[in-house]
């Protein structure tokens, strides 16, 4: 006992540490060396063998895990014996090999473009600018995407987190082992059959899970506990830190402005907005602001004679500033000598890449970025560019190589799959030192993100993976905004809108349009001056629908408390809200949205969709239509409302709509009763900008019904005002 001890203590600097909350640990036999089993948290619990990574994921997250929160949650025991987790070291790497049952279904490994359900799959999460489909199926991705990562949950009540930040495969019962298999006639390994049909006879023992870590010396593996799948993305998320906390102003829109845009026109487009009476709370500007941006110079080009009058200007119309970046270092950059010692042995776009690996390298970014800009009151930042050329396209060469050295220690491989995370904290932490809420667009993500105020993009633009993306996201404790760009019919930009509004932030990335997208969709003619003739009309769809995601923002902020809090997930998939649900393990062109709405976006192939409602009534939010839940209705979704539907029993705050939020906005409620019995809501209240809250600045506005009698309860120390409920209306 005293020998493994010390050996914890010893790889503690760079391991997840055994000892923030040890209960128990055991040996388990591997077949070189030995596995050792902790209790880590509640509810967690990490096998380790040999020396694991120096870098692995947990060693950079920023945030502690939310002990007491998790110890809320259930204190079921695994499905499987924990002693029956396989971890084989050889001279290839690591192999981890897990059991599996009959029915359970995997999701997981980030944000995945393509499938959803991952048994039967061979997945390899790997940092990607693009998903790779063959034969034009989604499902042929083998894991390639902005956000990979090597944690997946299973409907058996479980999740599996490989802490190394090396390109891992896993086989998702895909795969037979000699001394496992059933040699007799008809099943064998070359039957040319699907990988679930291929073990449909076979005794469960012989389903598995394989993982393959090539080049490892050890490994930690972290198993989350739950009573259902979204208990174990609730606990992965909480040990992260929990959910990420916006800003409020965040959740309403955000438009980036065309990359060439100069002051004077970005000063224009502010005024459309408060001109128009069509919300914005904030505005992006893309490349054209550096004097260099590939790669990045961060100082201002001279279309832009004085940003700090341009800032101040905005913020009197209560907007906030987003600037575009990426993290390679241009020779002009005034950072560019003291990060050259500090960077990688390859350039990207000639431009230094910093080792985020090294405190010294994340302080010399954070410092500039503070003084230069931040203090200067840019609001947030758009994090671009932080993932890699195709991995399978051998004519997309941009990134740095696997093969990169940095000063820290890391190689390319590994910094390829974290350096997206290590940036966004790198700027995190700049904010989070200010007392200030931010919320980043970034392109990359790792594991351990879910307290990052960071949402993920993509270049792609395939509506329904758009869609499927929200659902795919919440496995991992990650954010996405579909946003909207140009468009092939007037259907097909209302629907991507519709999507992009249902989402954690929305984005109009007008990056490459003159004018905005509803002006004209053509990208060539928007950029030529062609007004559609069905702009007006356009236009006005536009004020409604955004004003619809406005009039949800107290409710979207409620739910981000559950993310911060509770750990669940604020957009996700139907899964994880109905578990004994068969019907829902496959849909991921629906989700849940906050505590009882569920969204069914379309795309504009078509003006009416299937919708699926699980158990129990549900109601059309907007037309108040009600439905008889277990069954699938062929529904017309209107272009002027967002598609959302209630679940009988509950209560929905809706605000009248404002065109932006400030600290001091006070929205003025409806609360909406849709059934009976409903549950209560609790609307969050605190100043909107600040971590005061973590400091017990906030107070919870309990909403409730009991006896066709409604009440208002309000705790905590927040001395300001958000709320206001002006009325009560009862939806049978
Ligand atoms: C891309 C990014 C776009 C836009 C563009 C500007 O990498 O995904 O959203 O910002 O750069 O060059």
């Amino acid at each position: 006992m005293k020998q493994l001890i010390f050996r914890i203590k010893k790889i503690k600097k760079f391991t997840i540490p055994a000892t923030i909350f040890m209960f128990n640990i055991f040996l388990a036999t591997a077949q070189q060396d030995q596995i050792i089993i902790e209790k880590i948290a509640p509810g967690v619990m990490k096998l380790s063998m040999g020396k694991p990574d120096q870098f692995s994921p947990y060693r950079f997250c920023p945030e502690k895990p939310r002990i007491n929160e998790m110890k809320e949650l259930s204190d079921k025991e695994l499905p499987f014996d924990i002693k029956s987790v396989k971890i084989i070291k050889n001279s290839r790497g690591i192999q981890i090999s897990l059991p599996l049952s009959r029915d359970e279904q995997l999701y997981g490994f980030g944000m995945q473009i393509g499938s959803f359900g991952q048994r039967g799959l061979k997945k390899r999460p790997i940092v990607n600018d693009a998903p790779v489909f063959l034969n034009n199926n989604p499902i042929s991705n083998p894991g390639f995407t902005h956000a990979p990562q090597p944690f997946y949950v299973s409907t058996d009540g479980y999740g599996i987190l490989i802490n190394t930040s090396r390109f891992v495969t896993f086989l998702c019962g895909t795969n037979e082992e000699k001394e496992e298999s059933d040699t007799s006639e008809g099943n064998s390994n070359s039957l040319k059959t699907s990988a679930i049909q291929l073990y449909e006879n076979k005794p469960e023992s012989s389903w598995k899970t394989w993982i393959d870590v090539p080049n490892a010396e050890g490994i930690e593996v972290l198993i989350f506990q739950g009573e259902n799948i979204k208990e174990c993305v609730q606990r992965y998320n909480l040990f992260a830190g929990g959910g990420a906390m916006p800003p409020i102003w965040g959740l309403g829109i955000k438009y980036r402005v065309k990359g060439d845009y100069t002051q004077e026109k970005v000063m224009k487009m502010a005024s459309y907005f408060r001109d128009n009476d069509i919300p914005c709370d904030v505005i992006g500007l893309e490349p054209g602001w550096h004097t260099k941006a590939y790669s990045c110079s961060y100082v201002w080009s001279d279309k832009f004679p004085d940003p700090q009058e341009m800032i101040n200007r905005l913020k009197d119309q209560n907007f906030r500033l987003n600037l575009w970046e990426h993290a390679y270092v241009n020779p002009a950059a005034p950072f560019f000598n003291e990060m050259k010692p500090c960077s990688g042995n390859f350039l990207v776009w000639k431009g230094l890449v910093p080792d985020f690996a090294d405190p010294k390298a994340r302080a010399i970014y954070a410092n500039y970025h503070e003084k230069e800009l931040v203090s200067k009151g840019i609001a947030s930042f758009k994090l671009d560019e932080c993932d890699a050329g195709n991995y399978s396209d051998a004519t997309s060469t941009w990134g740095f190589p696997e093969m990169s050295q940095f000063p820290s220690g890391i190689d390319g491989e590994q910094m390829r799959q974290i350096f997206g995370y290590l940036y966004t904290n790198t700027l995190y932490s700049v904010y989070k030192k200010r007392n200030q809420r931010t919320l980043f667009d970034y392109r990359a993500s790792a594991v351990f993100a879910s307290p990052l105020p960071a949402v993920l993009y993509s270049d792609n633009y395939g509506h329904n993976e758009y869609i499927s993306q929200v659902a795919t996201s919440s496995f991992g404790g990650l954010l996405w905004s579909p946003e909207l760009r140009d468009a092939i019919s007037d259907n097909d930009m209302v629907r991507r809108l519709q999507t992009a509004l249902l989402a954690s932030q929305t984005v109009v990335n007008a990056w490459y349009l003159e004018h905005v997208p509803w002006y004209q969709i053509n990208t060539e003619q928007n950029n030529n001056n062609v007004q559609s003739e069905s702009f007006p009309e356009l236009e006005a769809i536009v004020r409604q629908l955004f004003k619809q995601r406005m009039s949800l923002i107290p409710y979207l902020y409620s739910a981000f408390a559950d993310y911060h809090y509770k750990g669940i997930p604020p957009f996700r998939a139907l899964v994880l809200d109905f578990p004994d649900d068969i019907k829902v393990r496959n849909i991921s062109n629906q989700y849940m949205v906050g505590q009882s709405l569920m969204a069914a976006p379309t795309t504009a192939d078509s003006t009416t969709r299937t919708v699926y409602f699980p158990d129990g009534i549900w109601y059309d939010l907007y037309s108040e239509k009600k439905y008889q839940g277990g069954k699938s209705y062929k529904i017309e979704i209107p272009t002027d409302k967002l598609p959302l539907f209630v679940k009988a029993g509950s209560i929905i705050p809706v605000a009248q709509p404002l065109n932006y939020v400030t600290s001091y906005t006070v929205f003025r409620i409806s609360c909406k009763v849709f059934g009976d019995n409903p549950a209560s809501f609790i609307l969050w209240e605190d100043d909107g900008e600040s971590y005061d809250f973590e400091n017990g600045k906030s107070n919870r506005i309990t909403l409730s019904v009991a006896n066709n009698k409604e009440a208002i309860k309000k705790e905590g120390k927040y001395a300001g005002k958000r709320y206001d409920v002006i009325e009560w209306k009862f939806i049978k």
